[in-house]
């Protein structure tokens, strides 16, 4: 490989600069939730500057923010009113370059979010639209419709809003009556959606990725990727086969094909956003929320001059079963393989009831299985995902009291679905804090249950007095990342597509995963949803194990033996061979 300058060779540590994203470990932080530094309850960037240190300590490259821009925050700032500004209930903008600014001192590249599908009602397009008749150009900007029925008095078609009910509303005259005409908002009715073909909406997305970019942000998340283009004439999700069941409330975006979702040209966006972030000389990269059927339609957006990474929404959404697991592993690696891109792994994130309470309903076998799952999926080639709280053992919180949640989904349905608060319930930091260190005081937007002490992460501190617990969750997380770092087998382990593939080994039982990475050194990697012990033949050493003191692996006269709803990182004997 030669410089751009000439021949001479390009340091491989630069060549791999450039590929972070293809192994990173992110770490999502919803900004409303991680630290408050002023003490009005409510997450903010001075708080998340002040306590990055932590998270550096627990050994990511990278953290992801959700939306910190000027918003009504009608559904947790993914409704932005101004795409280049800081609301004022997070920061300023000086607090948001000071924040990358640190990051970078802490050696994490830090993604910012951005919501291209749709602005708030608050934005000044919007603001500027609603002053005018439908008709006037200042709806092109929108999706507007006449309405069916007299008068125009029924929603042009039958498209549902992912956060329930219609997915249209009227638009009315100053004085309050209806005019006949209807806008689009696939999610709340205070997030009307883009219409891509106006010039200004790629325009403005445009200069947002470089207003950020020229600030120092690494990367985007991008916000509902899939939905950007609408299909001509809004056919009905009856006309595709897609009859919304009697009293159905919500458009799960898993309901495809639709004519909101997915449609092709979708793709000429994303190629001319890589073209902006290839304009600059360090890697500024993109990591799509695409949520489509099969994956290879999610390959299509990570083909070479399209977005870097998509998340594996499959895998986050995987039972507790190796075969269902192993198909989705396999299934992933191989259409992104086609396409030279990584795979995307997650397990939680702000809007899944999160991972430590999804594998059974009993609360310790739940985070025993977590602890597993969160091993193989790190184990795994290609980038992950982990969402802030996960490295605690957090549970979902399931018993918020109804007049305490925000989520509109839980609004738009009557309270029928309660929605994504039970995963953003603010951080626990100091045990004996009356907010638990989540801020000065003791505000917190959303309640934190009186058992969450446990959690606090000066629990697992390693400072002076250190009480620092083995079989935490935390530990486990940091031998985890530790490892990650230390074994150029895992991860990608280098930058070369090609390594990023693993080999899977049979044990003999259809309940148990095993896979080898390749070195050196060799590493294997066990996941046991059995409910026997498995031995896994050969000499190994063991560097990970999931199960801590409660489910401990065990050496036997033929190998080593993994208990049930656990996982392990094995290094190959000495030699480098692995035991076959
Ligand atoms: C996906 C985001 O992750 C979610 O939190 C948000 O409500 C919707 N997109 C709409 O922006």
């Amino acid at each position: 490989m030669t410089s751009a300058t000439g021949d001479r060779p390009t340091p491989a540590t630069d060549a791999a600069e450039a590929q972070w994203w293809r192994d990173a470990v992110v770490y999502q932080i919803y900004v409303r939730s991680f630290a408050d530094s002023d003490g009005d309850g409510i997450g903010d960037l001075p708080g998340i500057t002040s306590r990055l240190d932590a998270i550096a300590d627990l050994g990511v490259d990278a953290v992801w923010l959700t939306p910190f821009y000027v918003s009504p925050q009608n559904d947790g700032g993914y409704d932005v009113a101004d795409y280049r500004d800081v609301d004022p209930l997070f920061g300023t903008l000086a607090d948001a370059e000071r924040l990358i600014e640190r990051a970078h001192e802490l050696d994490l590249r830090v993604i910012v979010d951005i919501v291209p599908n749709h602005t708030s009602v608050a934005h000044r397009w919007f603001v500027e639209a609603a002053a005018t008749p439908p008709g006037d150009p200042a709806w092109d900007r929108y999706h507007v419709q006449p309405g069916t029925g007299p008068d125009g008095g029924q929603p042009p078609n039958d498209w549902v809003s992912v956060f329930g009910g219609p997915a249209w509303s009227p638009i009315v005259s100053r004085d309050g009556t209806p005019t006949g005409y209807w806008y689009l908002h696939l999610f709340d009715d205070s997030q009307p959606d883009l219409n891509w073909s106006h010039p200004d909406v790629a325009a403005e997305m445009a200069a947002t990725l470089r207003f950020w970019f020229d600030r120092g942000v690494d990367g985007f998340r991008i916000d509902v990727a899939h939905g950007l283009v609408k299909a001509d004439g809004y056919p009905s999700l009856a006309s595709v086969g897609q009859v919304p069941e009697e009293g159905a409330v919500r458009l799960f975006e898993d309901v495809q094909p639709a004519p909101c979702w997915d449609q092709p040209e979708v793709h000429e966006i994303f190629r001319s956003w890589r073209q902006i972030a290839d304009d600059y000389p360090e890697p500024r990269v993109f990591c799509g929320e695409v949520w489509v059927t099969t994956p290879a339609r999610q390959a299509a957006y990570v083909r070479p001059d399209e977005l870097h990474t998509v998340f594996n929404f499959d895998f986050l959404k995987v039972p507790w079963h190796a075969a269902g697991i192993r198909e989705i592993v396999d299934g992933s690696l191989y259409a992104n393989g086609l396409v030279g891109a990584p795979t995307t792994w997650v397990l939680s994130n702000h809007d899944v009831t999160r991972h430590a309470s999804r594998f059974s309903d009993r609360p310790e076998l739940a985070l025993l299985r977590a602890r597993a799952m969160t091993t193989f999926m790190l184990g795994l080639p290609g980038p992950a995902y982990l969402y802030q709280g996960e490295e605690l053992g957090l549970p979902e919180v399931f018993n918020l009291p109804p007049e305490s949640r925000a989520d509109p989904i839980f609004f738009r349905t009557s309270g029928e679905q309660l929605g994504r608060d039970g995963c953003r319930v603010p951080l626990p930091w100091i045990a004996d804090h009356p907010s638990y260190g989540f801020g000065p005081g003791a505000e917190s937007w959303l309640p934190q249950p009186a058992s969450w002490a446990r959690f606090a992460r000066d629990t697992s501190s390693r400072e002076p007095g250190d009480r620092l617990d083995p079989e935490s969750v935390p530990t486990l997380y940091r031998r985890l990342l530790a490892v990650r770092r230390s074994h150029p087998a895992l991860g990608m382990g280098n930058f070369e597509p090609a390594a990023g593939t693993l080999a899977w080994v049979e044990v003999g039982d259809a309940d148990v995963l095993c896979f080898d990475r390749m070195g050196p050194p060799n590493v294997r990697v066990v996941l046991n949803c059995g409910r026997r012990e498995v031995t896994v033949p050969g000499d190994w050493r063991l560097i990970v194990a999931s199960g801590g003191r409660r489910r401990q692996v065990r050496a036997t006269e033929e190998g080593l033996s993994v208990p049930p709803d656990c996982a392990v990182w094995l290094e190959a004997a000495p030699n480098g061979e692995l035991p076959t």
